[in-house]
Order: structure tokens, then C-alpha cells, then sequence
């Protein structure tokens, strides 16, 4: 039955199946959407140490409240790189909400520029941070790179902000090139 459906299928429609979900898987492997508690996200950037105007991603930005935040709390230049499709849908539709200047791209972060960084913040698994790590190491001297829950072995460790099991918060792992 769903056999002969797909074959139904016209060569646009497959397209597009094959543009959503390849994206869709490719961001899954890498790290699957979990959003990071607000309280959480309230205390990375507070240990990012972000000045008015600084340049600040969010690899991996999933419904993009981190970016938000960035911009609307500390008046960042904050942008946010997100891959899956669905995910990117929720981000944009919930944009307007927060009322912010910050941006959202449809974009695999591995490929994008982020050498005007000041601020790196990042909540993914441990094979794809290491996959970051070349890129991460040829950032501007002082950039910080805020690591929600995963360790990225390699970097210069600032500061380490430890699980609190009652709130439901991972370790904060703060970095500085
Ligand atoms: C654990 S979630 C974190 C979401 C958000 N940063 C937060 O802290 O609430 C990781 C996100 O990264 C996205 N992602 C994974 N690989 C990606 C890639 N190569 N490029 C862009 N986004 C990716 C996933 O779709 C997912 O939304």
C-alpha cells in the first residue's frame, strides 16, 4: 500500500520529500531538539558575559529562545543557525512573540562563517561538538563558547557551572579561546 503510494508520487512531490528530509535527518543524528530550560538559558548568558552589540550564534538554534533572550535581554547581535525543517517552522512562527532583533536562519550551521563571533552558544552531542572543535579553535581570541550539558575536551575551560538535579539544569560548561 504505501509502496504504490510513493510511486504516486510526482517528481516535485518527491523532491520536496527528499528536502525535508534529509535536513530533518542530518539535524536529528547531530542532536535532537531538546529545548533548553529558560532558567538554564537565563544563566548561560549571564556566564557569557555579553556586552551591547556583541556578535552571539546559537548552533543549533531550535525554537530559537536563546537568540531571543540574547537580544532582547542584553541588546546582542544574536542569530541562530537551525536545520530541521520543522523545527525552523515552530522558530519563525514563534519569532514574532518575542518581539526581538534577532535572526533565524534555515542553515546547517557546519558550513556557515561564525568568525565574528564573541559569543559561541551551542547545546549538541558530544561526536558533533567534536566535529566543531577545528572551527571553534580558529575563533578571535575571547570568544566564549557556552556548552549546554556536553563537555568539548580541547578547549580552554573558564568556568563550570554544575547540574542542579531539582531544577531539571545540566551542566554549563563556559570556554574561552
Ligand atoms: C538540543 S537542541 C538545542 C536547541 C536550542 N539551542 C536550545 O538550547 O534550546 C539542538 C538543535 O540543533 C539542531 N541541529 C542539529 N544539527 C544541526 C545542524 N547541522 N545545523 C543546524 N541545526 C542543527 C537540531 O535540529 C535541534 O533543534
Amino acid at each position: 500500500m504505501l509502496k504504490s503510494q510513493i510511486f504516486a508520487l510526482s517528481s516535485i512531490e518527491i523532491a520536496i520529500l527528499i528536502a525535508l528530509t534529509i535536513p530533518t535527518l542530518w539535524a536529528l543524528f547531530s542532536a535532537p531538539f531538546v529545548p533548553t530550560p529558560m532558567k538554564a538559558v537565563r544563566k548561560m548568558l549571564k556566564l557569557a558575559n555579553i556586552k551591547e552589540g556583541d556578535k552571539i550564534y546559537d548552533l543549533g538554534c531550535g525554537d530559537g529562545r536563546l537568540v531571543h533572550a540574547a537580544s532582547k535581554e542584553y541588546k546582542a547581535n544574536a542569530v541562530g543557525f537551525e536545520l530541521s525543517p520543522l523545527i525552523f517552522a515552530i522558530a519563525k512562527f514563534l519569532q514574532p512573540f518575542w518581539r526581538s532583533k534577532a535572526k533565524i536562519k534555515f542553515r546547517n550551521f557546519h558550513s556557515q562563517d561564525i568568525s565574528d563571533a564573541n559569543v559561541v552558544v551551542c547545546y549538541l552531542m558530544p561526536g558533533t561538538l567534536q566535529k566543531m572543535l577545528d572551527k571553534f579553535k580558529t575563533l578571535k581570541k575571547g570568544t566564549r563558547i557556552i556548552s549546554y550539558s556536553f563537555k568539548i575536551p580541547g578547549l580552554k575551560l573558564i568556568h563550570e557551572e554544575p547540574r542542579i538535579r531539582e531544577q531539571n539544569i545540566c551542566p554549563i560548561w563556559v570556554y574561552e579561546i
